[in-house]
C-alpha cells in the first residue's frame, strides 16, 4: 500500500490499537464494564482489591484467593529505606505526579530481573506495585511537609490504610468505604492515553516498573488524569454560583476547554461521574456541604444547556475532586490518587500485552522534503 492511501486520524480516533477483554465502554449509552460486569454493580458490591484481581487475573477470586492476594499486598506495603531517602531529596515544590513517576521507575532498580515468562515474577510485580504505590504517594506528601512518612498499618485495609498514611489518623469508616469505591471507579478504562502508553512500553518487554512509570507520566497531563486537579482550580476561580454563566460564556468565547467535561468516547454523562456525584452527596450529608458543590451543579446545568447537544457532559474528573477534598486529600494529590487506582488497569493491560506480544511500531505519513542540499554553516 502506498503512503498516500493511508488515512491519518489525529489522536488515532476510532483506530483499534489492540484486542482486549479487560473492559468495555459504550459511550452512547453510558455503560462501563470490567470483564463484563457493570461498574455500578462493582462499585456497590465489590472492593478495590477484589476488582483489581478481577481485572488483572480475569476472574473474581475465591475467598481463599482474595485473602491471599490481600495478605500479599499487606505484606509488601512498606517501601525500602533507599527509596524513601531518594524521595526525601525531591524538591518539596515538585508535583507529586513527578515524584510518583520517579519513585515507580526507581522500584525497577531493586527488582530488575525481567523474568516475564515466570508466573511468580509476574505475580509479585503485580503485588509490589499495588502495594507500594499508595505508600509512595503518602510518603511524598508527608515528607514535603517536613514530616517523616507514616508506616502502613497492617490492621487497616487498602483504602483505610492509604487515608491513614496520608492524614496521620485513622479515617472514618464511611470515608474509607467511599475512597475504596473511588479506587474501583478509576481502576480501568479501556485504551486511553496512559493505558496505551503502558502497552507500548510493555511491548518492548521492559520491566513492569518502567511500564507503570511511563503510564504515570502520561496520566499527569491536564487533558487526561490531571483534569481532576484543574476542576477544583476552576471551581475556585468561579467562586460563586452567580459567576458560573459569565465564566462559561468567557470559555466559549475564547474556546477554552471546560475542565471535567467532554470525553473522546462518552457522549452522555460518564457513568462514573453519576456514582461519584452520589457519593459526594453522601459525604456532604455526614461531614457538611462543600461550597464548591453548588457551583459544580450550576456549571453542569449551564454546560448541558450550551454544549449538551454536542455530547459534552461531565466526565469522571468533574465530581471526583469534590469527593477527594472532603476526604482531606490536597488537590495536587488527586491525580496521584487516580494513578493508585489505575495501576490495576495498567497491570491488566501489561499482562494481556505479554500474552500476545508484538512490539508497537506504527507508521507515519511523511510530510517533509527530500534531497535537500546540505548548507554549510557559513552560508546559512
Ligand atoms: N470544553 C469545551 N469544549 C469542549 C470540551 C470541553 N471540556 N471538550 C470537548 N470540547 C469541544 C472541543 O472544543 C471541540 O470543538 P470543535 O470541534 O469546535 O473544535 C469538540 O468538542 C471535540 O473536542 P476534542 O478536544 O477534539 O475531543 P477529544 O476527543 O480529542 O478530547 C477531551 C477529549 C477529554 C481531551 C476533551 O473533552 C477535553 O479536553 N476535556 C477537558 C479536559 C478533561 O476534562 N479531561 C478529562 C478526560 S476524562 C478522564 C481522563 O481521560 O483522564
Amino acid at each position: 500500500m502506498s503512503a498516500v492511501c493511508i488515512e491519518f486520524k489525529p489522536g488515532l480516533e476510532g483506530i483499534p490499537a489492540t484486542q482486549s477483554s479487560i473492559s468495555y465502554v459504550d459511550g452512547q449509552q453510558g455503560i462501563l464494564e470490567y470483564r463484563g460486569t457493570n461498574i455500578e454493580e462493582l462499585a456497590k458490591k465489590s472492593s478495590f482489591l477484589e476488582t483489581a484481581y478481577l481485572l488483572i487475573w480475569g476472574n473474581l477470586p475465591s475467598k481463599e484467593e482474595l485473602d491471599s492476594f490481600q495478605e500479599d499486598i499487606r505484606y509488601h506495603r512498606r517501601i525500602k529505606y533507599r527509596i524513601r531517602d531518594m524521595m526525601k531529596c525531591f524538591p518539596e515544590t515538585g508535583h507529586p505526579m513527578d515524584a510518583l513517576q520517579a519513585s515507580a521507575a526507581a522500584l525497577g532498580l531493586f527488582y530488575s530481573r525481567r523474568a516475564l515468562d515466570n508466573p511468580e515474577y509476574i505475580r509479585f510485580a503485580v503485588v509490589r506495585l499495588l502495594a507500594k504505590i499508595p505508600t509512595m504517594v503518602a510518603a511524598f506528601q508527608l515528607m514535603r511537609k517536613g514530616n517523616d512518612p507514616v508506616q502502613p498499618r497492617d490492621d487497616l485495609d487498602y483504602a483505610a490504610n492509604f487515608l491513614y498514611m496520608l492524614n496521620e489518623k485513622e479515617p472514618d469508616p464511611l470515608a474509607a468505604k467511599v475512597f475504596d469505591v473511588c479506587l474501583t471507579l478509576h481502576a480501568e478504562h479501556t485504551i486511553n492515553a496512559s493505558t496505551f502508553s503502558a502497552m507500548v512500553t510493555a511491548s518492548t518487554l521492559t520491566d513492569p516498573y518502567a511500564v507503570i512509570a511511563s503510564a504515570v507520566g502520561t496520566l499527569a497531563g491536564p487533558l487526561h488524569g490531571g483534569a481532576n486537579e484543574d476542576v477544583i482550580t476552576m471551581l475556585s476561580e468561579i467562586g460563586s454560583v452567580e459567576n458560573v454563566r459569565p465564566y462559561l460564556e468567557k470559555c466559549l468565547e475564547t474556546k477554552a476547554k471546560i475542565m471535567g467535561f467532554g470525553h473522546r468516547v462518552y457522549k452522555v454523562k460518564d457513568p462514573r461521574a453519576i456514582i461519584l456525584q452520589e457519593i459526594a452527596v453522601e459525604l456532604f450529608e455526614k461531614f457538611g456541604y462543600d461550597k464548591y458543590y453548588e457551583i459544580a451543579l450550576e456549571m453542569e446545568k449551564a454546560v448541558e444547556e450550551k454544549l449538551g447537544h454536542r455530547g459534552i457532559y461531565p466526565n469522571v474528573d468533574f465530581y471526583s475532586g469534590l469527593v477527594y477534598r472532603k476526604l482531606g486529600i490536597p488537590s495536587d494529590l488527586f491525580t496521584p490518587v487516580f494513578a493508585i487506582a489505575r495501576v490495576a488497569g495498567w497491570l491488566a493491560h501489561w499482562k494481556e500485552q505479554l500474552a500476545a506480544n508484538r512490539i508497537f511500531r506504527p507508521t507515519q505519513i511523511y510530510t517533509g522534503e527530500h534531497n535537500v542540499y546540505y548548507t554549510p554553516i557559513q552560508e546559512r
